[in-house]
């Protein structure tokens, strides 16, 4: 490595630390669900609670029998510090109702990447499995992003659902024009982490 590029470098890192301590513990005692969900950017939610982690909040995470398919538990555990949630009936030591507790303890409750499935279940009051069970028991603020072939997404039966759901107070990050896992360009891609930790910050209203 050359002189330049070494001090290039350097400063380039030096100002991810200063940005990182500038915000250390933005999230403190905030308690995030994050219900994890089966797409192929599923895999983005791993730096999403890498950092929401880093920055103080406790994160819980649900993950749906499908989304264990794309990533695993374990990655996930060890990002959040938490067990992984996504058997309704798995056996335990304890006496604890999880979608319950889950739904009371969460400030805000953050569905990404959120398939076409998840968005028609809740909006028609399906409680099947650990993730739609535990946001239909919830009042905390629910945050659904989105994200699909652009098919799914223009489909009229799941607009209809996102039209019904925000109408009962659901917030949603919208997907973004861009590269799709099928090939094509066009809107469905789950917005940038970046995005999705502002719109968490402003509606947690944290400056
Ligand atoms: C490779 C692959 C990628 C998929 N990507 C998506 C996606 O991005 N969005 C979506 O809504 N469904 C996607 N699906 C379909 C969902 O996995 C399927 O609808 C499933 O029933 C969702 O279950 P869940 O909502 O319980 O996780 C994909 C399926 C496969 C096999």
């Amino acid at each position: 490595m050359n002189i330049i590029t070494h001090i290039y470098f350097t400063y380039q890192l030096s100002k991810h630390i200063i940005k990182l301590e500038r915000e250390d513990n933005m999230f403190k005692n905030i308690n995030i669900v994050v219900g994890i969900t089966g797409g192929i950017a599923a895999y983005k939610l791993c730096s999403l609670i890498s950092y929401l982690k880093r920055e103080g909040a406790n994160v819980d995470v649900i993950m749906t029998k499908n989304a264990c398919e794309f990533i695993t538990p374990l990655t996930i555990e060890t990002l959040s510090g938490n067990k992984v949630v996504s058997d309704m009936f798995e056996k335990k030591d304890y006496m604890e109702v999880e979608h319950i507790s889950l739904a009371q303890k969460a400030d805000l409750f953050l569905i990404a990447p959120a398939t076409a499935n998840i968005i028609g279940k809740v909006a028609n009051g399906i409680a099947d499995d650990m993730l739609s069970t535990t946001i239909m028991a919830t009042n905390s603020k629910v945050i659904f992003a989105p994200a699909m072939n652009n098919g799914m997404y223009e489909n009229k039966i799941v607009q209809d659902n996102i039209k019904k759901l925000k109408k009962y107070g659901y917030k949603f990050i919208d997907p973004v024009h861009g590269n799709l896992a099928c090939g094509y360009k066009a809107v469905g891609k789950l917005a940038d982490t970046n995005t999705i930790i502002e719109y968490i910050k402003e509606l947690l209203e944290i400056k």
